[in-house]
């Protein structure tokens, strides 16, 4: 028995989602065969959901009545906004959301459905309604009014309406869209995993996006996101970055927002468009978070070669469009809740139970001692 850490490049399933390999020394990631770049210039949120659930890029009809169905479903049963109301204001945005899950999987009568047309509809719902779920929940705790869905919205400007209480701009709504699209699905990363793992027992789909909810908060993987706006804000200046690199390194710490299990030396296809984003924004809005950015990415390479991943620059976008540090997971997972369903859903429909072994390393064969001679 190998044991392979971390079940690094052990392939676990077949998958027609997300395409992530590496070719010629370049990192190609595709959503169902359509090249990430592509996608990031022609597309927008609401066709790569339609795409990661369905296969096939949607007909502009289809799209509509795709948007509409999600406008449709945005809106908070009464008891959900309650559950907002009365969890602690010092709660973690996202261990309000995968609580909100799992309170809407309670009053899903058809919880336990698991066909196709219920899945595709639980999906549709919990794409529409995540980025409720987090508006709503930091404008209770900052003790606003709600601002509830504009259906003459879509997607990625209606949560910047709904967390703000204003129409964004056209270059914050593009912003937050393509970061949404770029964060839509990435294979079988932990949290994509840990969902699939939870629907190969046949559980529910809301106990799987719980379990890809808790997962993704973690600093090795989505939580990154708030720890590379933490990093920015401590150094403070770009004319600092280097030093505070090297310090870090030299106390074999983690740089988070940097490296990758898979994109080991090759540059994360994502950060390229989100780079070119945040450089955008920073010109635009005179922010200083990009040029931080660039001194902590030029610093990671020059000591320990290290390449910025999908947190590092995502976390620049954000901080850029004035979104709470602690908002920044929970925008990764309204971005990939819609990859995470996907998942769920070629899942059920090609099951076979993930349990994977361990090799044991412990005692064996130990004779059982009463207690009263233990000593
Ligand atoms: C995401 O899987 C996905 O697709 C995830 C994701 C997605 O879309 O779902 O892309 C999103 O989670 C991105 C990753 C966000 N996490 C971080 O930014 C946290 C910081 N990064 C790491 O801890 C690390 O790079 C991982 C966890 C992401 C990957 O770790 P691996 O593959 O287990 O690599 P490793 O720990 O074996 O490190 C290999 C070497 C080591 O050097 P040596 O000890 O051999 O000298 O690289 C070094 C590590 O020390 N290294 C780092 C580092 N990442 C790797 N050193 C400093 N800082 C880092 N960030």
């Amino acid at each position: 028995m190998i044991v392979k850490e971390g079940l690094e490049d052990v392939i676990a399933c077949r998958s027609s989602i997300s395409r992530v390999e590496i070719e010629d020394g370049k990192a190609i990631l595709e959503y169902r065969g359509y090249n990430i770049h592509d996608l990031a210039k022609h597309s927008c949120y609401e066709e790569v959901a339609y795409l990661l659930l369905f296969g096939e890029l949607p007909t502009k009809s289809e799209l509509e009545a795709f948007k509409e169905e999600l406008k449709d479903l945005r809106e908070l049963p009464p008891q959900i906004i309650g559950l907002l109301t009365h969890l602690p204001p010092f709660t973690h945005p996202m261990v309000v959301l995968r609580t909100a899950v799992s309170y809407l999987g309670s009053m899903d009568k058809y919880i336990h459905y698991r066909s196709y047309e219920h899945s595709i509809e639980k999906a549709k719902s919990l794409i529409a309604k995540f980025p409720t779920i987090v508006a709503y929940y930091h404008r209770i705790r900052t003790g606003q009014n709600l601002v509830h869905p504009n259906d003459e919205l879509d997607h990625a400007e209606n949560f910047l309406y709904m967390l703000y209480g204003e129409e964004p701009s056209e270059l914050e709504a593009r912003c937050l869209d393509l970061d949404f699209i770029l964060h839509a699905d990435h294979e079988l990363n932990a949290s994509t995993f840990a969902a699939r793992v939870a629907a190969s027992t046949l559980a529910d789909m809301y106990a799987c996006i719980v379990a890809a909810t808790g997962t993704l908060m973690g600093p090795l993987h989505g939580g990154a996101a708030q720890k590379v706006i933490e990093m920015f804000r401590e150094i403070a200046v770009p004319w600092r970055a280097e030093e505070y690199v090297k310090e870090k390194l030299k106390r074999k710490e983690r740089l988070m927002g940097f490296g990758h299990r898979v994109y080991k030396n090759v540059m994360d296809p994502r950060t390229i468009e989100l780079k070119a984003l945040a450089k955008m924004l920073a010109e635009q809005k005179d922010s200083k978070w990009f040029e931080i950015a660039e001194a902590v990415e030029q610093a990671a390479y020059k000591y320990k070669k290290l390449l910025p991943n999908v947190d590092f620059y995502s976390a620049c976008i954000y901080a850029t469009l004035g979104i709470p540090d602690d908002l920044f997971i929970p925008i990764f997972a309204i971005g990939r809740i819609a990859g995470w369903t996907a998942h769920i859903i070629e899942q059920y429909e090609n099951n076979r139970l993930l349990r994977p072994r361990a090799l044991y390393v412990g005692p064996k064969n130990r004779k059982y001692i009463p207690i009263e001679e233990r000593g």
